[in-house]
């Protein structure tokens, strides 16, 4: 983004902007025995393992004609088109073979595809398409905590980032949308003591597990955490069985479009449910938010406030998430001010 664009720039191009600068997974690491297709912000990637176990996350369009990477073979520190074969190295997307021609050193010197950085956390695979603003997500409460991980089937919903992080950390819906899953809870929201330190937002609650799947595991508190723009998180610290996890990380393929990926973990040791039966039970949770969450209007937060929303004392956790983001849009402002003036 030029420094024109970001003197006009809406609240919605900034937010696509940090987007562009922040982590987001775009795989699952169990998939990655063959290579994945991705789409982020627009971006069409290949995400894959190669035989000497470097995860790489790259363009999937392969610049000799265009074939997709994601059909193509992985070799020890390459992924090969399935089109004519060009070898693109792992480490950083260069050409390193080509095999229609005889001279190896004739390959044309600015073949390559373009590389992402790639970490492997909680399961998923997290890339960034610009310098990232902020480090990876690296929740304080889950330091020096052993969890065990199971990443869920990814979902698909028509909705942005933001969106998607409120619904998941939105604490009045209980009542309505998880009514089977949860049983009755109760509609009054106490007051929440929302704490916000920069981009990161939590609360300390006690569980109500109300008379459905969870009831009967005794006294817990709740952690929520999220973190702008992407990460929200519940961890569950039971006095008796140990601390739980569930984590939600929705992935922009387009502004209004994401796929959530997430998943749960459990404490190693953990004397509740098994990680099968947690990740069973919360996407049974899940998958009652998706009808509603997919009608909203509009599909992303309205930061330019071009639509009405009236907000009450239930609504300060998700406020505070939007301050959080509104935070990393001044963030990206700021490097892409900085950048123009280099
Ligand atoms: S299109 Fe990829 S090698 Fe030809
Ligand atoms: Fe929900």
């Amino acid at each position: 983004m030029t420094i024109t664009d970001i003197r006009t720039a809406t609240k919605r191009d900034l937010a696509e902007e940090a987007m562009r600068h922040s982590w987001f997974p775009v795989a699952r690491s169990v998939d990655l025995d063959t290579p994945q297709r991705a789409t982020l912000l627009g971006v069409d990637l290949v995400v894959y393992r190669d035989k000497s176990g470097r995860v790489a996350v790259s363009d999937r369009r392969c610049p000799h004609r265009g074939a997709d990477l994601s059909q193509g073979e992985v070799h020890e520190r390459s992924i090969g088109c399935p089109y004519h074969g060009w070898e693109f190295a792992s480490e950083n997307g260069a050409c390193v073979r080509v095999p229609s021609l005889a001279d190896q050193s004739k390959i044309p010197p600015k073949a390559a595809i373009r590389n992402y950085p790639a970490v492997e956390r909680f399961g998923q695979v997290w890339t960034v398409l610009e310098d990232p603003i902020r480090e990876l997500y690296d929740p304080e409460e889950w330091q020096g905590v052993d969890l065990e991980w199971a990443a869920a089937d990814p979902i698909d919903s028509p909705v942005g980032v933001a969106v998607s992080i409120e619904n998941f950390r939105d604490v009045a819906h209980f009542p309505f949308v998880h009514k089977v899953s949860m049983g009755p809870t109760p509609e009054v929201v106490e007051p929440l003591q929302v704490q916000r330190d920069g981009l990161e937002v939590w609360m300390d609650r006690p569980l109500n597990a109300g008379t459905g799947e969870w009831a009967g595991d005794g006294n817990c508190m709740m952690r929520y955490h999220c973190g702008a723009p992407g990460f929200a998180s519940i961890t569950y610290h039971y006095e008796d069985l140990g601390r739980r996890v569930v984590a939600g990380f929705p992935s922009p393929i387009s502004y209004e479009h994401v796929t959530i990926f997430w998943g749960v973990a459990n404490e190693v040791g953990f004397k509740g449910a098994s990680l099968e039966e947690n990740l069973r039970l919360e996407e049974i949770v899940y998958l009652e938010d998706v009808p509603i969450v997919e009608n909203v209007v509009p599909r992303e937060v309205p930061w330019d406030a071009d639509y009405q929303e009236f907000s009450v004392p239930a609504d300060m956790f998700t406020l505070n998430y939007r301050r959080s983001f509104m935070e990393l849009m001044n963030l990206a402002k700021g490097q892409a001010d900085v950048a123009a003036s280099a």
